[in-house]
């Protein structure tokens, strides 16, 4: 891999960091809850919406186009997720996709049938299995360690057991860049031949997924998460999907993908999420030669320029996470020498991503992101939707966590800028 990561490119690429707040540049650190837009995707949507925008399988050219944009939108995802094509499903987002998925489940769960969720997950991979409790369905939590916010991998292979049908973890925290052991729990989740569900939407901007790999049944990401547009996908094992039956009108083709994916798709958002990956695996081009690092091919029908592309991506996304992670210690290691500063994550030397979160004694987390963003740097504060954690770390009632998520396009200055920042406030006090 080239050892330089070339920040200067990338950072040309997103229209959206030219923007200042009170004369300082904008610094957008809010990842986790969605990344900016390179340029490329946005030319990708409004081209299609202007040169082509028809609905499908019609007789005239554009109708065509749209059925090979749709088809080459299924190719691009399976390439970032290492699957076939006809296991991509695309939808409104991932909590729609997992609501969906849950009930169709369900359809052939009967009351007393377990399903093993995490504390640690957010809400979209909790609530979908909940759910299911009124129809009978017995839901247990594996639980989190507040002390190391990582999950109690033997109490969840304790809660596992021969009535156990579907085991959903969450790939990465995005409240505190935690990275799960997810080949662990497939594993164990298979000894009992339970369905596994992976919720990959905080992990797609940080690593490479390999859904052949982790071995998993279901995966779903968002695509706005990943440069993209505001699209969920699904991916589903073939022979998952052919066994299961979806929630389909009569009007829904019977075959794979199309049985799960409900009503008209969001066409210029599919156009977008072509972009969006070729955005990855242009990064890979830059970053590891021609060839990129070696990596497994999507294989089956995809050929072999899909399979270079696979390789891009994975080099891609490993040079940003490259760039991103020396950053993110920098971050954790300047916020922790501040007094009054506790930051929260896994152990140092534990598999994380770059989102770093934190609290400032005697401050809400609205407060100190308030005055962060009236400075032009944009954190989330909060519980961002992961409710069961932020609650075992004692913080619901006070206004959560401050949440700073680096993506590829930051840069060590905007690190240093949130750290002196952060420093200030605390002085005001302490
Ligand atoms: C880890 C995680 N899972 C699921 C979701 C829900 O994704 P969507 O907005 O696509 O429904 C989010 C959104 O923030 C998330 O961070």
């Amino acid at each position: 891999m080239a050892d330089r990561f070339d920040l200067v490119y990338v950072r040309k690429q997103f229209p959206a960091l030219r923007r200042t707040v009170s004369g300082r540049p904008a610094a957008y650190l809010d990842s986790p809850g969605g990344t900016q837009t390179p340029q490329c995707v946005l030319d990708a949507i409004t081209r299609y919406l202007v040169d082509t925008n028809a609905n499908v399988h019609g007789q005239f050219v554009t109708s065509e186009e749209s059925d090979r944009l749709l088809d080459q939108a299924h190719a691009a995802v399976a390439d970032l997720l290492g699957c076939s094509a006809p296991e991509v499903a695309f939808g409104a987002n991932m909590t729609t996709l997992t609501l969906l998925l849950a009930q169709t489940i369900m359809r052939d769960l009967r009351p007393g049938d377990e399903i093993v969720i995490t504390e640690l997950d957010h809400e979209a991979n909790r609530g979908p299995w909940l759910h299911l409790a009124e129809r009978g369905v017995v839901v247990r939590e594996a639980p989190v360690d507040p002390a190391t916010c990582t999950l109690d991998y033997d109490a969840l292979e304790a809660l596992i057991g021969e009535r156990t049908k579907v085991v959903a973890v969450g790939y990465a925290s995005n409240a505190v860049g935690t990275v799960n052991d997810v080949a662990r729990v497939v594993r164990a989740a298979k000894q009992v031949d339970a369905l596994t569900v992976v919720d990959a939407v905080h992990w797609a901007l940080h690593g490479p997924i390999d859904v052949r790999a982790l071995d998993c049944d279901f995966l779903l990401c968002s695509m706005y998460k990943v440069f993209g547009p505001h699209v969920g996908v699904m991916y589903g094992r073939r022979r998952v999907l052919e066994r299961l039956r979806p929630l389909k009108l009569v009007t829904q083709e019977d075959e794979l993908p199309f049985r799960f994916e409900t009503g008209t798709l969001n066409h210029e958002g599919m156009a977008g999420t072509i972009a969006a990956i070729e955005f990855i695996a242009d990064l890979g081009r830059r970053h590891g030669g021609a060839e990129g690092e070696a990596g497994r091919g999507a294989g089956g029908e995809a050929g072999r320029a899909t399979d270079a592309r696979r390789r891009h991506i994975v080099t891609g996304m490993r040079a940003a996470d490259a760039h991103e992670q020396p950053l993110a210690a920098r971050l954790i290691e300047g916020l922790s020498e501040i007094r009054g500063v506790t930051v929260y994550g896994p152990p140092a030397g534990s598999p994380r991503t770059s989102t770093v979160s934190f609290t400032l004694d005697r401050f809400t987390a609205p407060e100190v992101a308030r005055t962060l963003g009236e400075r032009g740097l944009f954190v989330w504060d909060g519980h961002f939707f992961a409710l069961r954690l932020v609650d075992k770390l004692g913080l619901l009632e006070r206004g959560g966590l401050v949440r700073v998520g680096l993506a590829p396009y930051n840069s060590a200055e905007e690190v240093e800028r949130v750290i002196a920042a952060v420093g200030e406030i605390a002085k005001a006090i302490h």
